[in-house]
């Protein structure tokens, strides 16, 4: 036994290092890391006291006041899911399952074949399905994933953080502001069979450059000769034309032609629930028995990561799909927000016109979806910045979504002046 005087010095010896570990800095070796572009574009934006300032970078919907909008069918069905008094247990690690069978429904349509072959898991909206998708691919087919060039700047980081190799196919020619589908064709034709290609079916962000439905013809053959992995990123379906069916119309016709395929969805944008993060990811595949074990596995990787994902939004947003009148309601609110992004395309062009502008602006109408690429330079960005306060990616995007009628003139004027 210790006496007391060498307990009480033991104790001291063992306590001295740690009051030293409580004064020692762990993560003096970490770097300020850069903000994420459009995060740091809107904290710019904050600071600014300019009366007429203009975000234009950030990619979520305003209404003609410029203030964000909560769709009508989705007040609805939240009021439905309030008075129904509902428990907080948990979903379960693949999500709510009503909800995960209406969604890919909504892409795939109601009596698409394949849907027996289809595992679908609710996830944490559209990056959280492709993360998933990420680690899935890297445990079961570790090979390079394909972005179109350019791509959403999430894409990169999400497939690059998961362990995947990530490169570059051509999409976009910057002479015609359009979509370079020979260079985008002869770059699938050249990519090595089993690896992954990942395909924005509608309203590609940043560019806002679709290819045609003749065109998807064409992609998917390239894709089925080499023997890729389509993944669709379905981030904006119905947001871009305003028409749910004929954006889903690639995801379609790639199942329709045989493919297996993954497929993330969003409900971000097309029902508003942003911060709710509601999404899903599936798995299409060669029979029902194969999409049982995809599903098990898929389940594996959810779990050490989330657990299971949260319920009030699903609860939404399966309210307005399961529900004939609401979902005709909020097919109505879709259309609301896509048209009033075209009618705010030819706004801005025709404010250019007027200004007497001679460049040619029809990309900007011909672009679809929330965003547009309008073609001017880094140098002309930054001057629209520091100028006029008008704030927008590097690259020239444009969030249509952020163009009011009050704010469309001074925008076009700011523009033309930095463009003559
Ligand atoms: C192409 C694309 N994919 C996925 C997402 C994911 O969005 P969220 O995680 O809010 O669903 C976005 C959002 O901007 C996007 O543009």
């Amino acid at each position: 036994m210790l006496s007391t005087s060498r307990k009480a010095a033991s104790l001291f010896l063992r306590t001295t290092p740690m009051t030293a570990a409580r004064n020692m800095s762990w993560w003096s070796h970490v770097e300020m890391a850069p903000l994420d572009p459009i995060v740091g574009l809107t904290e710019l934006f904050k600071e600014d006291s300019n009366p007429n300032k203009t975000n234009l970078g950030v990619g979520a919907y305003r209404d003609d006041n410029g203030k964000p909008w909560v769709l009508p069918s989705v007040k609805t069905a939240e009021k439905t899911v309030m008075d129904a008094n509902m428990d907080k247990e948990y979903l379960g690690i693949v999500g709510d399952q009503e909800f995960t069978k209406l969604s890919i429904k909504l892409a795939l349509g109601n009596d698409n074949p394949a849907l027996e072959r289809t595992s679908t898991v609710q996830a944490l909206s559209g990056t959280g399905a492709l993360r998933v998708s990420a680690n899935f691919l890297k445990k079961f087919n570790p090979k390079a994933v394909w972005l179109p060039m350019p791509s959403w700047g999430n894409h990169t980081p999400i497939f690059g953080h998961a362990g995947l190799e990530v490169k570059g196919y051509r999409y976009y020619d910057e002479k015609t502001i359009g979509l370079d589908v020979s260079g985008m064709l002869d770059a699938i034709s050249k990519i090595p069979e089993g690896d992954t290609i990942l395909l924005h079916p509608s309203a590609h962000n940043p560019t806002g450059v679709d290819p045609t439905m003749e065109d998807w013809q064409k992609i998917e053959e390239v894709v089925a000769s080499r023997k890729l992995f389509p993944l669709f990123d379905m981030a904006y379906q119905g947001f871009a034309s305003g028409d749910l069916e004929r954006d889903a119309f690639p995801v379609r016709h790639f199942v329709e032609k045989g493919h297996s395929i993954a497929l993330t969805q969003s409900y971000s944008k097309n029902m508003g629930l942003y911060g709710l993060r509601v999404g899903a990811l599936s798995f299409v595949c060669e029979s029902a028995e194969e999409a049982k074990r995809v599903e098990s596995q898929v389940k594996i990787i959810i779990r050490p990561m989330y657990s299971m994902p949260p319920s009030h939004g699903v609860r939404i947003a399966k309210t307005i799909l399961k529900d004939n009148a609401l979902r005709a309601e909020w097919e109505v609110d879709v259309k609301t927000m896509a048209n009033r992004i075209i009618g705010m395309r030819h706004a801005l062009v025709d404010g250019l016109k007027a200004l007497g502008s001679n460049h040619d602006w029809t990309h900007i109408t011909n672009q679809i979806g929330m965003f547009c690429f309008t073609g001017l330079n880094q140098d002309q960005v930054l001057k629209l910045r520091e100028d006029y306060s008008i704030y927008m990616t590097k690259d020239g995007r444009v969030s249509v979504a952020g163009l009011t009628p009050k704010n469309v003139e001074y925008v076009a004027q700011a523009i033309h002046s930095v463009t003559k």
